[in-house]
């Protein structure tokens, strides 16, 4: 897409820094929102079809509410999930200027799908509401006349199907989504796929956002059924948390977590080592095994929560799963950090020069002289009285006498003229410059 192309700015090598931290923390609002939203949804998903098939009205409830989960408030989607989305677009749109473009357009996209799959998440959920109202107008047969009864039998039948329907898109939508997502930043951070012609198959394909994806599943389950347990039984919980389904949530959660906790490190330890040679330093390593420690500490709390039958470190075990996000993110910064320093030295530069044309199109740094341009290059082949290379000045500039434009067009670029001599190589002489030289040798070659 052009148009991220059209706005980007050069950006001094402390801006890109900034930048840096700026995608850091987009992706610790986003990460945590974007693996609770999915873990829900497939859990909803599959205690409804447990519900279903079971005919266990706990599933059925449960299913329902984990929907609310993430649900409460629509702003909250756009603020942690489409905000940060489009703006790691435009951060790696900055940071990858000039070399890769690919990874920003995925970003759009996967913000795309995320706001396809919002919209479906937020149908899937009224639609849940809805027809639960249908049915059981349906049932009790709520209706004065035969015609009525049959209405809403039908209205029954149609809200159950949309919200079948809802569900699986809303699922695509948002599996798509992370992988796209997940794709884009593997991608940035391997630069070393960026020249060998970037298309959808390279991210779909590669080992790496496979692989990060399948551990971004693995984490998003774990932390949806971890703040499943601080929802419905931290201390001030706005539900009771007891009575039999309390204990159907809470057995399903914990366990769940556990295995989820014990797994996790073994992604992360699989999804470093898949990384490109060029990204993996030091601090990628601490990072990584600063998560898996952290991990094995929270499994170990959740195993004596289980075993003690209590949910004492409920919200320790949140804290440190959030803590354990943020880890692997800076890991993957370290990461990009350390397989685009040949690129950001390439970005520095053309700041560098960026910064020069600036100032010279706007009259401040150093003035261009034509002095100095006449020392530096032409003098090699040319003098003012005397034939050098080309021909001598006096000879060829009275020609040019109140035609200023039309010698700073031949310097700019020289065309044959002469047949007595070769053509002149073009100096590659910017604008600004070639008239600086223009002034110079008119007036000088007067005197
Ligand atoms: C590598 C040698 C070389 C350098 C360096 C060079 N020139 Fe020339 N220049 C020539 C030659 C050869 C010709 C004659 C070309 C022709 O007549 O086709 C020429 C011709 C010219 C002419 C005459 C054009 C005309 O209409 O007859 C001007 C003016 C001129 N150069 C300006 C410059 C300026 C200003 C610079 C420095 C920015 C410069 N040249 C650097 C080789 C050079």
């Amino acid at each position: 897409m052009d148009f991220l192309d059209k706005l980007v700015l050069p950006q001094s090598a402390h801006h890109m820094v900034l930048i840096k931290y700026l995608l850091v923390l987009a992706n610790i609002l986003l990460v945590p929102y974007l693996s609770v939203l999915t873990g829900s949804l497939i859990f909803s998903i599959y205690f409804k079809k447990q519900a279903e098939k079971k005919n266990n009205p706990h599933a059925y409830r449960f299913s329902k509410e984990l929907v609310d989960l993430v649900t409460f408030n629509k702003s909250v989607a756009v603020a942690l999930g489409i905000v940060p989305l489009l703006s790691s677009s435009f951060g790696y749109a900055q940071l990858l200027h000039l070399s890769n473009f690919e990874v920003s357009n995925y970003l759009l996209l996967s913000a795309l799908l995320l706001l396809a799959a919002i919209v479906m998440i937020f149908t899937f959920k009224y639609s849940f509401h809805f027809k639960d109202i249908f049915k059981v107008a349906d049932e009790k047969g709520i209706g004065s006349s035969e015609f009525e009864k049959e209405q809403i039998n039908k209205y029954s039948v149609n809200t159950n199907s949309m919200n079948r329907k809802a569900g699986k898109i809303a699922l695509y939508a948002t599996i798509f989504a992370v992988y796209f997502y997940v794709g884009a930043v593997q991608l940035a951070i391997d630069s070393e796929r960026w020249t060998a012609g970037t298309n959808v198959f390279s991210i779909v394909f590669s080992l790496s956002t496979v692989v990060n994806f399948l551990q971004f599943f693995v984490g998003s389950l774990a932390l949806t059924s971890i703040v499943v347990l601080y929802k419905y039984f931290r201390p001030n919980s706005d539900v009771k948390g007891e009575g039999e389904y309390f204990d159907y949530i809470k057995k399903f959660s914990l366990s769940n977590s556990l295995i989820l906790t014990i797994a996790f490190p073994l992604m992360i330890a699989l999804g470093t080592v898949v990384k490109t040679k060029l990204a993996l330093s030091f601090m990628v390593f601490a990072y990584a095994i600063a998560a898996i420690i952290l991990l094995l500490f929270v499994s170990s709390l959740i195993y004596f929560m289980l075993k003690e039958n209590h949910l004492k470190y409920n919200l320790a075990v949140l804290f440190l799963y959030v803590v354990v996000f943020a880890l692997l993110i800076i890991k993957d910064q370290y990461a990009f950090d350390t397989s685009t320093q040949k690129h950001f030295a390439v970005l520095a530069a053309n700041y560098t020069d960026y910064e020069t044309n600036l100032k010279a199109d706007l009259g401040i740094g150093p003035a261009i002289s034509g002095a100095d341009i006449y020392n530096g290059r032409c003098i090699a082949c040319h003098n003012f009285d005397k034939k050098v290379v080309g021909p001598p000045y006096n000879e060829t500039l009275p020609k040019y006498e109140g035609k200023k434009a039309d010698l700073v067009k031949y310097i700019l670029s020289p065309v044959k003229i002469n047949p007595a001599y070769p053509a002149m190589p073009n100096q590659g002489l910017k604008p600004k410059e070639a008239e600086a030289i223009a002034d110079y040798i008119l007036a000088t070659y007067k005197k």
